[in-house]
């Protein structure tokens, strides 16, 4: 079975961390997001894939290449002007010859696909939806089905006033190729506006495939820093680089610590790191490759990129700090601040309240200050 992945779209929510990266590029816990999707899809045995791109295609397509390096056959299906969901799928529709699967590209979830797929050729759907319950249903595609499964109602992101239900749209479905009929090919169009509606009002035979697994989309900063958390905390199950140490710390190879840091997991640092005398690390956190982290200085539940460079008795704490980005001397990064790339902030500042700093941004000294 083939999967079909889509991943053209901007990742307005998640800037200015999707500012020189496109979503599915941006690390989580030191490996780019798609490499956790295409490990999941692997885990059902899915391993022929085709990339919807539209948005930084290059960063993609290098990275990935043919897939080989990650056990994958990959190909691609590129658009040169974003086509939305639905147009996307139409225009991989070459590739797609018998029944299929369909992901958003920032979904992760332990859900089981392999039983989704089972669900859908016993209930012999066209097409079939996960869903899962979350807390506030405004921000997603609200779905509602009936005793047996069936969707009646598709509405993407209502308001209050219209949601009946907690159940919505996880962003997995598994469609026959026959309802690519049912898209217009070339121009714009939305799976959750056009076809999903349409299917409904056809009485195409159209389920919704519940289940209670992990979920999470990491379309804002927020949900970005809660699947790092959930992941070093053990209630999402991922695989990434780092040798196993004692007490929950992995460390990759050519890092070199001070004998009185102390690190308290869950932490994972990444390749060539430096960490000075009477640095504190407390998980969860991550360090990407090359990070230098200066005498003194506190991380706590923090997320840092590559090459960043951390001053002496600095903090940064619950914020996500991008790649080549320095920290003066004394200053903190705290309280779900964003700091994206190629940022220089000097000493004795004060960042916080989830500020949000554009790349190649400099910030003087005791400019924004206690
Ligand atoms: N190739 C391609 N072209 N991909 C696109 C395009 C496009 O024009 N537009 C969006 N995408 C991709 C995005 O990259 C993302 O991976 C996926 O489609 C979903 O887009 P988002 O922008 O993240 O949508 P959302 O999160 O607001 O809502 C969607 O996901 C929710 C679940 O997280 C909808 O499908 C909702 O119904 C659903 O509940
Ligand atoms: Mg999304």
């Amino acid at each position: 079975m083939k999967a079909i992945i889509l991943v053209g779209g901007e990742g307005l929510r998640l800037r200015p961390l999707t500012c020189n990266v496109p979503k599915p590029m941006v690390p989580v816990v030191n490996k780019p997001f798609l490499e956790h999707m295409i490990d999941n899809l692997k885990r059902h045995h899915i391993d022929q894939i085709i990339l919807a791109i539209c948005y930084l295609p290059d960063r993609i397509q290098h990275h990935f290449g043919d897939g080989s390096d990650f056990g994958v056959s990959l190909t691609y299906a590129v658009e040169q002007s974003p086509l939305g969901t639905g147009g996307a799928v139409k225009n991989a529709e070459r590739f797609l010859e018998d029944t299929f699967v369909v992901l958003n590209g920032d979904i992760f979830s332990d859900f089981d696909l392999s039983d989704m797929v089972e669900f859908h050729r016993d209930h012999k759907g066209k097409a079939t939806i996960s869903l899962t319950p979350v807390e506030d249903p405004t921000a997603y595609g609200v779905v509602e089905i009936d005793a047996q499964s069936r969707v009646k109602r598709f509405i993407e992101k209502p308001s209050w006033e219209t949601v009946t239900t907690n159940l919505i749209n996880a962003g997995v479905y598994v469609l026959e190729p026959e309802v690519l009929d049912l898209i217009p090919g070339g121009v714009h169009c939305m799976l959750e506006r056009r076809l999903f509606p349409d299917l409904v009002e056809q009485s195409v035979p159209f389920f919704g495939y519940r289940s209670n697994a992990y979920w999470i989309d990491i379309g804002v900063p927020e949900d970005y820093l809660k699947l790092h958390h959930d992941i070093l905390m053990g209630k999402a199950v991922a695989r990434f680089p780092g040798k196993s140490m004692a007490d929950d710390i992995w460390v990759e190879e050519g890092c070199k610590m001070h004998p009185s840091a102390k690190l308290m997991g869950p932490v994972v640092i990444g390749r060539g790191c430096t960490i000075e005398q009477g640095v504190r690390i407390s998980g969860p956190a991550v360090l990407g490759a090359g990070c230098t982290v200066g005498r003194g200085t506190a991380i706590d539940e923090a997320i840092l990129w590559q090459n960043v460079k951390l001053g002496k008795d600095a903090a940064v704490r619950s914020s996500v700090v991008g790649n080549n980005s320095v920290i003066g001397d004394n200053t903190w990064v705290v309280d779900g601040s964003i700091i994206s790339d190629d940022i220089a902030i000097g000493s004795s500042n004060k960042l916080e309240h989830g500020i949000r700093i554009w790349p190649g941004n400099t910030i003087k000294d005791n400019a924004i200050s206690f």
